[in-house]
């Protein structure tokens, strides 16, 4: 059996299941925050030590404004109010991304969350807002400079550095990509693309994933 220590997850639907359920894009969105409380609450009962959930992209601030602006007062006001929660549950906050672009008030409380919650250990919680991956590298390789670079230590200059591969991804929402999202940690993790809609991933859904997760063979490149 497969022992599991990070899952990452493209959390992809929010939209379209909002439109079809209360004719709004942004219900979906809030509908889809709650359903983070939900899986974050079941990967700490199994015990899962990293879990990267992919936020915002840096292809979507093509939004129309209004739904970007959403988004980050969401993330804001989420924050505000469950500070206490998170250290109540020893959850260790990190946020992986650009800087450019958020607003500052929203730079602010993801970092004071981040202060407050360095010392945490029960759950490393990884948030990719305006994440890209090639942006990520990119900005990896200017850090490089001269440097003699192997695959280990271009690890160390990805915003990733000390965080271990996934081992699993998941994406709800039925698309088969990965839409630019930790192109290189991906490259040996187990994916699992699912038709739900991410507001009604369940728990069923997830421990099924874990299951069928635990019983692949893994090979690497070996037999
Ligand atoms: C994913 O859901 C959440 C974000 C990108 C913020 P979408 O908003 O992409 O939902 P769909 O794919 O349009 O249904
Ligand atoms: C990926 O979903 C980004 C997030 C879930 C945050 P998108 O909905 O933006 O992906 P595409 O555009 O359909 O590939
Ligand atoms: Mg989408």
């Amino acid at each position: 059996m497969n022992s599991l220590h990070h899952v990452a997850i493209i959390m992809d639907g929010n939209g379209r299941w909002g439109l079809k359920n209360k004719n709004s894009r942004n219900f979906g969105h809030l509908s889809g925050l709650k359903n983070v409380e939900n899986i974050i609450d079941i990967s700490m009962k199994v015990n899962l030590k990293f879990l990267t959930l992919f936020v915002f992209s840096t292809e979507n601030w093509r939004r129309p404004k209004t739904e970007v602006n959403f988004l980050f007062s969401l993330i804001k006001n989420y924050f505000k109010k469950n500070l206490k929660k998170i250290l109540d549950k020893d959850i260790k906050i990190k946020v992986i991304g650009n800087n450019r672009g958020i607003p500052k008030p929203v730079l602010n409380i993801i970092k004071k969350v981040q202060t407050k919650t360095k010392n945490n250990k029960t759950l490393y919680l990884n948030l990719a807002l305006n994440y890209g991956s090639r942006d990520e590298i990119i900005k990896a390789i200017k850090k490089a400079k001269h440097k003699k670079i192997n695959e280990k230590n271009f690890d160390n200059l990805l915003f990733t550095k000390k965080i271990p591969d996934p081992d699993l991804l998941i994406r709800t929402g039925g698309q088969k990509r990965l839409s630019n999202f930790l192109l290189w940690q991906l490259a040996y993790s187990e994916l699992f693309f699912v038709d739900k809609m991410w507001p009604e991933f369940n728990k069923n859904d997830f421990l099924k994933i874990i299951n069928s997760y635990k019983k692949t063979k893994r090979n690497y490149g070996n037999i």
